[in-house]
């Protein structure tokens, strides 16, 4: 016997291959027990408050504020003092200057902010660390660099900022829509009063910190935290010039008709329910991977998930073998685990909107699967799902999910795949699989789809616009595109969306 086979002789082999417990610390983050409001630079004592919990376990974090109509008044004219006292008119330069260096703390303080996404989200430490935060930088570099570059952007067209730029964002990637949203509006010169979801606000909060350390001036950004009562206090100040909404179809709507004939501008972000479509001559394995991306990342609250997988005929057996097999080997659990790729459903509220979809699905005849998983008792939790047998009309193939659920449809031609994908009300997002080029090109043609990933899923990159078509909204957010709305040009007036 060698000395190296008498060694692996000794090595005690492990009764089970499960993967030991990988747990992100938690002492990186520091909650206060109580926050208020974060308007002119300064901490305002809330007047009511709420408790903010993780969805992972239920435990309560932290005492928030429901901003009241007097503290969104507060917060609004706190924005417009400092548009009119200074940040509209300094150098751009300048302005650039404060983004970089929000970019860089966002990076020095990375994992702090992932680990407190996580606890106060429920999304995977995988996904806080390598997704959420990178890109929350990334936009925050991005902008920065087009700051002093907007004669540049918008040649001959004078380009001012609009003024106070009212901004509300949803739960599933609280800073990183942060991002989307602030980035943006101050590269452009507007002053900003954020609310945050009122699932999620803690990295919102913990964002106001970053802005301390950047010295930006007191008031260009304000937080309000609460629901949706503190949202339509802010749509409905009269202070505000311009409102940016991600979240439900429905508000959205409620809204712009809150905004009709007010003059302020408005983008929406609203929801979808995106066609991934399998050609077979797609690399499969690969394609099975994107295909678990598309609908699993972010325990599918994504607007832009692949939830309608549109799969060619001719490989629909395959192809569902393949992912089943695949989705046996997701790990669902503690968020916090690095090993975990499904995590908590963000809330309550959330779960019991999966299940009433999930049932109707299976009361309308698909056939559900799940694999074998053993969800924690405490706290929110869905396990991946897979829906065969599901027709056109189901609602589970017509409403969004916003959960880990993916419902399986066929197609036989290129005409009929376009068709398909296209009988939504929603436009926000669709992929293709093909090894063809050509047929990548007349598929992203043909596909009412704000954007279109080819052989791959959920890809974002700051310079890359992002938006809907239909009911999925209007406006573009990222790129240069993404300046526009928070921009006025010479001669125009500022038009409702
Ligand atoms: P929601 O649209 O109620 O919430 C999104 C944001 O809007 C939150 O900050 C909320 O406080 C605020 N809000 C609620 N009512 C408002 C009002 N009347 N005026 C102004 N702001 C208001 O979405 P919710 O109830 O959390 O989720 C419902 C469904 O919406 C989800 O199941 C999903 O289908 C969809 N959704 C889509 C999102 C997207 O990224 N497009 C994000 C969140 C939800
Ligand atoms: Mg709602």
């Amino acid at each position: 016997m060698t000395e190296l086979e008498r060694k692996q002789d000794r090595t005690p082999v492990p009764k089970e291959w499960a993967y030991a417990p990988a747990p992100e610390s938690r002492d990186v983050v520091t909650l206060d027990d109580r926050y208020g409001h974060y308007v002119g630079g300064k901490w305002l004592e809330p007047s009511e408050t709420y408790t903010t919990i993780s969805p992972a376990t239920e435990e309560p974090l932290a005492e928030v504020g429901q901003a009241t109509p007097e503290e969104v008044e507060a917060a609004v004219s706190a924005a417009r003092d400092a548009f009119e006292n200074g940040w509209s008119g300094i150098p751009a330069a300048e302005r650039a200057k404060y983004l970089f260096r929000i970019a860089r703390i966002l990076q020095e303080r990375a994992r702090e902010f992932a680990v407190l996404e996580s606890l106060n989200g429920g999304k995977p430490i995988k996904e806080s660390r390598d997704v959420d935060l990178p890109l929350a930088a990334a936009h925050f570099f991005y902008y920065a660099g087009w700051a002093d570059k907007l004669e540049y952007a918008f040649p001959n067209r004078r380009p001012q900022p609009v003024g106070v730029a009212g901004q509300i964002i949803p739960w599933n990637f609280p800073l990183l829509m942060l991002s989307w949203k602030i980035a943006p509006a101050l590269a452009a010169g507007n002053t900003v009063v954020l609310k945050p979801a009122e699932t999620t606000p803690l990295s919102a909060l913990l964002f106001a910190d970053v802005l301390r350390q950047a010295e930006l001036p007191p008031g260009v950004v304000n937080i309000v935290t609460g629901d949706g009562r503190t949202g339509a206090a802010l749509v409905k100040s009269e202070g505000v010039d311009k409102i940016a909404f991600t979240g439900s179809t429905d508000v959205g709507k409620a809204i712009q008709r809150e905004l009709a004939g007010t003059g302020k501008k408005l983008t929406l972000e609203l929801g979808g329910k995106a066609a991934n479509i399998i050609f077979d001559d797609a690399a499969l394995d690969q394609a099975v991977e994107g295909i678990i991306n598309g609908i699993y990342f972010n325990q599918g609250h994504v607007c832009c998930a692949g939830s309608r997988l549109l799969v060619q005929e001719s490989i629909y057996e395959p192809v569902v073998e393949k992912l089943k097999r695949r989705l046996t080997t997701l790990r669902v659990g503690d968020p916090l685990d690095k090993n975990t790729d499904v995590g908590a459903i963000n809330s309550k509220e959330q779960l019991e909107r999966i299940r009433e979809l999930v049932e109707s699905g299976e009361q309308e005849g698909a056939e559900i699967y799940q694999p074998p998983c053993r969800l924690p008792e405490k706290g929110y939790w869905f396990a991946p799902t897979v829906f065969t047998n599901v027709a056109q009309s189901y609602r589970i193939a017509q409403e969004e999910i916003f959960g880990p659920v993916l419902s399986i449809l066929t197609f036989r031609t290129p005409e009929e795949a376009v068709e398909k994908a296209n009988n939504t009300p929603y436009g926000l997002s669709a992929g293709v699989w093909t090894e063809k080029g050509s047929r990548i090109l007349w598929m992203a043609e043909r596909l009412r789809a704000g954007v279109v990933w080819a052989n791959t899923f959920n890809r974002f990159d700051p310079s890359s616009p992002f938006g809907g078509y239909k009911e999925s909204g209007f406006g573009r957010e990222g790129g240069r595109h993404g300046l526009e709305p928070y921009m006025q040009f010479d001669g125009s007036q500022p038009s409702g969306g």
